[in-house]
């Protein structure tokens, strides 16, 4: 539990080099001291990442960001208006960094980000480390939204779950390259889009391209759940559980009825009122739900493509893909 006890475990844990997984305020992070490369390691391992993927660092403010990573003057408006929160910014290596090479993959360049989350940056502070996390979940599977999620993916292989409930975002931070002249998106996230152009006007989207080195897990399989999904779906066919948005009204179930009268294991709504904030808060767990039904597959209805809802379709999208690789 996240109380004064579970917080004193886990630093102590974190000094041995061990990995713990700690509530942020997006999904729950897999910690270990980012400067101890053995305990980065056992990151990777319990997880099951390929090495290529780099890690983001977590530090409780803009002076401890500013120790590892080289910030130009859009990244320190960036900071100023959104840390400590959902915004991860990818920037040069300071020379003489105390940063693991593992986390990096060996680039140039470091991700990091100050959270906002109390237990987490409890911990933080009686580290004095920076901490490497990425999402609590083994690789590729559903990003890790709540203790359960955490524990189908990882029990077994941490010594501790530090467990604080469902995570307030529900989808992990935007990460924004800021290591060049002008500033890239590279992943859609917690803090939409949206926002950050209100601040620094139109932004490159780089989530689209495949191919560019410095995104490398935009590459990989990400946030599958085990049953297949079927995306913008108007009605419910035989065999498929309902992850709804909104009203339910005109939703109809194929073999005859209504949507509104599946069971409650084949029906989960993002949000009856249609808040896409409400909708990302309960997207993995209502997926994790739904995942364990007896259902074959899962219908999910429309999101509006909109502020926090691009990161949302953007998810949904990325888990169909891997779906189809597999
Ligand atoms: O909300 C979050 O960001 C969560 C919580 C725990 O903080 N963390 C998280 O970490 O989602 P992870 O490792 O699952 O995702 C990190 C993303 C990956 O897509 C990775 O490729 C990218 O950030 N990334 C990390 N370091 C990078 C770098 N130096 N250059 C470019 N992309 C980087
Ligand atoms: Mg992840």
């Amino acid at each position: 539990m996240a109380d004064a006890g579970g917080i004193e475990l886990s630093v102590e844990l974190l000094r041995k080099g061990s990995c713990v997984a700690l509530p942020t305020e997006t999904v729950y992070g897999l910690a270990a001291d980012a400067r101890n490369a053995a305990a980065v390691d056992r990151i990777f391992a319990a997880k099951n990442r390929p090495a290529i993927n780099p890690i983001i660092v977590h530090v409780a403010g803009y002076e401890d960001a500013a120790e590892l990573v080289q910030l130009n003057e859009t990244a320190r408006s960036l900071a100023a208006r959104f840390w400590p929160g959902p915004l991860t910014l990818v920037a040069k290596l300071q020379p003489g960094n105390a940063i693991a090479p593992n986390v990096t993959a060996g680039l140039p360049t470091l991700a990091v980000r100050v959270p906002s989350h109390p237990a987490f940056r409890a911990v933080l502070e009686q580290c004095a480390f920076p901490l490497a996390a990425p999402s609590a979940n083994a690789s590729g599977q559903l990003t890790a939204t709540s203790p359960q999620i955490v524990a189908q993916g990882l029990i077994g292989k941490i010594p501790l779950i530090l467990a604080a409930g469902l995570t307030d975002k529900g989808l992990e931070s935007t990460v924004l390259d800021v290591s060049g002249a002008a500033p890239i998106l590279l992943r859609h996230g917690a803090i939409p889009i949206e926002a950050l152009e209100e601040l620094l006007g139109t932004i490159e989207d780089g989530t689209q391209i495949k191919d560019r080195p410095t995104s490398p897990g935009q590459l990989l399989r990400h946030y599958a759940p085990r049953l297949p999904l079927r995306l913008n779906a108007v009605d419910v066919a035989p065999g498929e559980a309902l992850l709804a948005f909104g009203d339910l009204k005109f939703m109809g179930v194929r073999e005859g009825g209504w949507a509104r009268d599946l069971p409650p294991t084949h029906l989960r709504n993002l949000s009856e009122a249609g808040d896409l904030d409400e909708a990302a808060h309960h997207l993995f767990a209502h997926l994790y739900a739904l995942d364990q039904s007896e259902a074959q597959a899962i219908a999910v209805m429309a999101i509006p493509d909109t502020g926090i809802g691009r990161a949302i379709n953007d998810r949904l999208r990325r888990a169909c893909q891997a779906q189809q690789k597999d």
